[in-house]
């Protein structure tokens, strides 16, 4: 009933040259994917590029991250419209690195979220521990936090549009990936705290991702599991056809 989905975040890599190779061999080598939603996510500058090459296909288009202001006085920020004016169909919320590097808080996730979903895209909102954070004993009281301010103020036909990914970050780059048992405990834990925000058929339909050192040889077991719907892939997502085995898990 939930379509899977296997999202490539490029993170800070590729020109546009070397972003149209990328998402042509991404294109060719998914071309035959059925019942499986694909997206890549390259920087700002690439993203007219990857919007030619992926046109037409079944490959989706998404950004990295969005103000929550639509114009003005904002230097350097990107607006929900524009990106949906370059052809962008979903828009990663809050990433980790956002969170960690860049000030992003709760708050802010909130209001991306709610600037995606006003412009009619669908927002991937990160959550996730950090290992201090898991070796503490919070991991449960971060994830809570994160998912409940982030989703703040959301009709239940708005809450239906979200996906969730949960990074831990300690899996982040780092080849150490979650065991599949562990991704599908924060899962579940996400997937009830969904259904006390939103209701069981709320919960039910909203798609969430795992993420964190996801690689050819690991994502059939994780997909395997109830609560994982999907993948957001940092560095298997920059080979063809890495990402392209992930596709086809
Ligand atoms: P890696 O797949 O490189 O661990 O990155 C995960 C991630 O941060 C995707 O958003």
């Amino acid at each position: 009933m939930r379509t899977p989905i296997i999202a490539g975040n490029w993170k800070l890599n590729k020109n546009r040259a070397e972003a149209e190779v990328l998402a042509k061999g991404v294109v060719e080598a998914v071309k035959d994917a059925k019942g499986v939603e694909v997206i890549l996510c390259p920087v700002f500058t690439a993203l007219e590029t990857v919007a030619r090459v992926v046109a037409g296909t079944n490959v989706k288009l998404g950004a990295q991250d969005v103000y929550w202001e639509e114009t003005g006085a904002f230097t350097g920020e990107v607006s929900g419209s524009l990106l949906k004016d370059i052809g962008c169909t979903y828009v990663i919320v809050a990433h980790s690195e956002r969170r960690q590097f860049f000030g992003e808080t709760n708050e802010t996730a909130n209001k991306k979220v709610k600037a995606v979903l006003k412009n009619g895209l669908t927002p991937i909102l990160c959550v996730g521990e950090t290992l201090a954070e898991r070796e503490a004993g919070k991991m449960e009281a971060v994830v809570s936090a994160h998912v409940r301010h982030g989703l703040v103020g959301l009709s239940v036909a708005e809450l239906e549009q979200i996906v969730i990914a949960y990074e831990p970050v300690w899996a982040i780059g780092t080849g150490k990936t979650a065991t599949p048992q562990q991704a599908q405990d924060v899962h579940a834990l996400i997937r009830s705290l969904l259904k006390e925000i939103g209701g069981e058929t709320v919960a039910a339909k909203m798609r969430i991702q795992y993420g964190g050192s996801v690689k050819p040889d690991n994502v059939k077991e994780l997909m395997a599991q109830p609560d994982i719907d999907g993948a957001l892939v940092g560095g298997a997502s920059l080979k063809a056809d890495s990402f392209a085995a992930l596709v086809k898990f």
